[in-house]
């Protein structure tokens, strides 16, 4: 059996078309118009190109936008500042300090001082709190968007075997709280899991976020499983020599296998931005400025 290939890509563009719409019915309706400060701290390649692909979606999309970039050398106490300064701006809808910071800057810290209200990458503790709990709150971008990806080929996901392979505080963690609350039966695999192999093969979904190029193997997933790849790695040796970005799925052999799966890149990667918006957006709805 060959695998659906699940078009993230295209799930995202619905995204945006719907957004478009609803941000302009917003602009007329009620003269809000959502406005998205994104912080790169740095000259980190991909973090800039990453802040760039988000700033113009949201320009695409109606939002305003505002690009901060402020030099690697910036104390802490001057970001503090910087974050506080954005909390009070009644003009300043949604607030993303795009990760890593220099190793001087504690993250947690800054991200800690985000309005859990302006927090529109959903990874304040309040925000992620209500994740646990079962609350209304902003929700991680990247697990929302694997969500929407699984929403799409799944209609019921009670009591499916979720398995997440990856503990990070930006996609495993959030990602386990998100299925549980779709009334999946969760399970967590992280890099001391000792029997990777036998849990994949009892998983209806997989969500790889391990940073592990090509770890999850064909004879590992069942022919009914849906894949969902987060992994993205630069990989020099593929394609002959010319060098690739690959998952942490085997995409040739399990595409080969499962019943569904997200390729690299064109999965993933455009959900993120896709739910960043989404974020951005309601969150514009519920502030009262
Ligand atoms: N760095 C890598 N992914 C992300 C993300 O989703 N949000 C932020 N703020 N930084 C990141």
């Amino acid at each position: 059996m060959t695998a659906q290939i699940i078009d993230g890509k295209a799930i995202a563009a619905n995204v945006k078309v719907w957004l478009k719409q609803q941000i302009s019915q917003l602009k007329q309706q009620h003269q809000k118009v959502p406005h998205l400060a994104c912080v790169l701290v740095g000259e980190n390649a991909d973090s800039a190109s990453y802040v760039r692909s988000k700033l113009k979606t949201a320009n695409d999309l109606g939002m305003q936008v505002s690009d901060l970039h402020l030099p690697a050398e910036i104390s802490q106490d001057q970001l503090l500042q910087k974050i506080q300064q954005l909390n009070l701006d009644q003009n300043i809808n949604g607030i993303l300090v795009q990760l890593p910071l220099p190793k001087h800057i504690d993250e947690n810290l800054i991200i800690e001082t985000i309005n859990p209200e302006k927090d529109v990458d959903g990874l304040h503790p309040q925000n992620l709190g209500k994740l646990f709990a079962n609350q209304d709150g902003i929700k991680s971008c990247t697990p929302l968007g694997c969500m929407i990806l699984i929403d799409s080929v799944l209609s019921d996901l009670s009591g499916k075997n979720a398995l997440v392979i990856g503990r990070s505080t930006l996609v495993g963690k959030p990602m386990a709280a998100m299925l549980l609350n779709a009334d999946c039966s969760v399970q967590i695999a992280h890099s001391k899991t000792k029997n990777l192999a036998a849990l994949c093969q009892q998983a209806d979904i997989i969500i790889a976020a391990a940073g592990a190029p090509k770890l999850v193997k064909a004879d590992w997933v069942k022919a009914e499983a849906v894949l969902i790849d987060v992994g993205l790695t630069w990989d020099q040796t593929a394609k002959q020599g010319k060098g690739g970005l690959v998952g942490d799925i085997d995409f040739a052999s399990v595409s080969e296998k499962a019943a569904a799966i997200t390729p690299v890149p064109g999965g993933v990667g455009p959900m993120t931005i896709a739910g960043l918006m989404l974020n951005s957006f309601e969150a514009t709805c519920r502030q009262n400025n």
